[in-house]
């Protein structure tokens, strides 16, 4: 190409970046409003999006690529929609470094008519480290600059269900929590690092998923700058053996320090399991202690398997709590995983699952 053409279409690229993908130009207006309670859920591309219950959604993380049809109808709405953002934390370290990933993350939301930034760091990172401080300074930077650049935006931050250093992610969650806009609580994948006896256990029992909000709670974090975030997947564990009890041992997976670990298992949507329920062994199984269904089931070559997810039932008391702590709302990873076909059981169980977020 020539030079003139390069000139001449990245003129043209930048013209179309910013031209107002929706009908009605109004629409790529970023929203400013606030609402009382957040719902916010994570979107990982596809469609399916158009299902969603649109009464209730307040803010999309757009994880997918990018999808102007969906910002048009979020705003339509008056949803937010999103930026993902993830940098590895060795590279923002240095200022020139962090200053520059900030300003092109803002220039991104703006070109696209986006609403903020989801920021999703699960490094580890050590406590007082060069990561440490960079990490709290990225988060209250970009805070910054979003605001600053796209008035009433929204900056949040995912973190762990427990500020306990999980995953060895010993981040300064009290200035994190302070200098953003809202904490999304990854309250699942609970089983990340197994202590105790290598067994397949609930995605995110009920007690040990409060345990963590009231371990952000008290280091002062106020609870509206908290969104619970529950799961709508589960784990599909193949058991070394299976007791008499129903007791699924797995094989031993490292992670993080730990012997044991989810890992072990692989990571299956709400739509596959309420398939795979049906064919199963036991059919749905309800443990009272973790509050948690699961299901044994075989496969072809004759494995055994012990499946934990979480259903409307598990997912109630949980949104119960978001009322009873205060709680700024609630969220899931993710919204696609859901089937939004239109067969009338789909239909009714995919319903239920958006509406139990509302609590019982
Ligand atoms: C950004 O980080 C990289 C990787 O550590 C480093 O090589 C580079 O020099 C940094 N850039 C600036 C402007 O300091
Ligand atoms: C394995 O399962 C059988 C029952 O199927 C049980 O009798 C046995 O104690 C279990 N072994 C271990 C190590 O848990
Ligand atoms: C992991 O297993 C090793 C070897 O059995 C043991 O020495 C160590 O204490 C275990 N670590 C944890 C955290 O359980
Ligand atoms: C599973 O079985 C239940 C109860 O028999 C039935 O109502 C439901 O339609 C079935 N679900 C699927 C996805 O086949
Ligand atoms: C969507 O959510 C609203 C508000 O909770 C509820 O009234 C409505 O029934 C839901 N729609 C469907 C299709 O479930």
């Amino acid at each position: 190409m020539s030079r003139l053409v390069v000139i001449f279409s990245s003129i043209l690229v930048v013209f179309r970046a910013n031209a107002c993908p929706c009908e009605r130009p109004e629409v790529c207006q970023q929203i400013r409003g606030e609402r009382d309670f957040e719902l916010f859920v994570f979107d990982v591309g596809g469609k399916t999006w158009k299902s969603y219950n649109w009464s209730m959604v307040t803010t999309v993380a757009a994880f997918g690529k990018y999808d102007p049809e969906l910002m048009c109808y979020a705003h339509s709405h008056g949803a937010r929609v999103v930026l993902k953002g993830d940098v590895p934390l060795y590279y923002i370290v240095d200022q020139g470094n962090r200053t520059a990933w900030i300003a092109e993350k803002v220039s991104l939301a703006k070109s696209q008519f986006m609403d903020g930034i989801n920021i999703d760091i699960e490094q580890a990172v050590e406590e007082g480290s060069p990561e440490y401080h960079a990490l709290t300074a990225l988060v209250k930077e970009t805070t910054e600059a979003f605001h600053r650049e796209i008035p009433g935006s929204q900056v949040s931050f995912d973190v762990a269900w427990s500020p306990k250093c999980i995953d060895k992610r010993c981040y300064d969650y009290v200035s994190i929590a302070e200098s953003c806009d809202l904490l999304f609580v990854m309250s699942y994948d609970e089983q990340s690092q197994i202590m105790g006896d290598c067994i397949a256990m609930a995605n995110a029992p009920l007690s040990q998923t409060l345990n963590g909000y009231d371990q952000y709670l008290n280091l002062k974090i106020d609870p509206k700058k908290l969104v619970m975030g529950v799961p709508w997947y589960g784990y599909d564990y193949p058991c070394l053996n299976l007791s008499e009890e129903g007791i699924c041992s797995i094989a031993k997976v490292p992670f993080r320090g730990a012997n044991c670990s989810d890992a072990a298992g692989k990571q299956k949507t709400y739509k596959w399991i309420l398939k795979q329920v049906n064919s199963s062994l036991t059919g749905r199984l309800w443990d009272s202690k973790q509050q948690a269904p699961y299901f044994n089931y075989k496969d072809k070559e004759g494995q055994i398997h012990q499946v934990w997810y979480d259903d409307p039932q598990s997912i109630c008391p949980k949104a119960d709590s978001v009322k009873s702590k205060g709680l700024r709302g609630i969220g899931m990873w993710n919204g696609n995983i859901l089937d939004y076909s239109d067969e009338p059981v789909s239909r009714q169980q995919t319903a239920m699952m958006w509406n139990a977020l509302l609590g019982c």
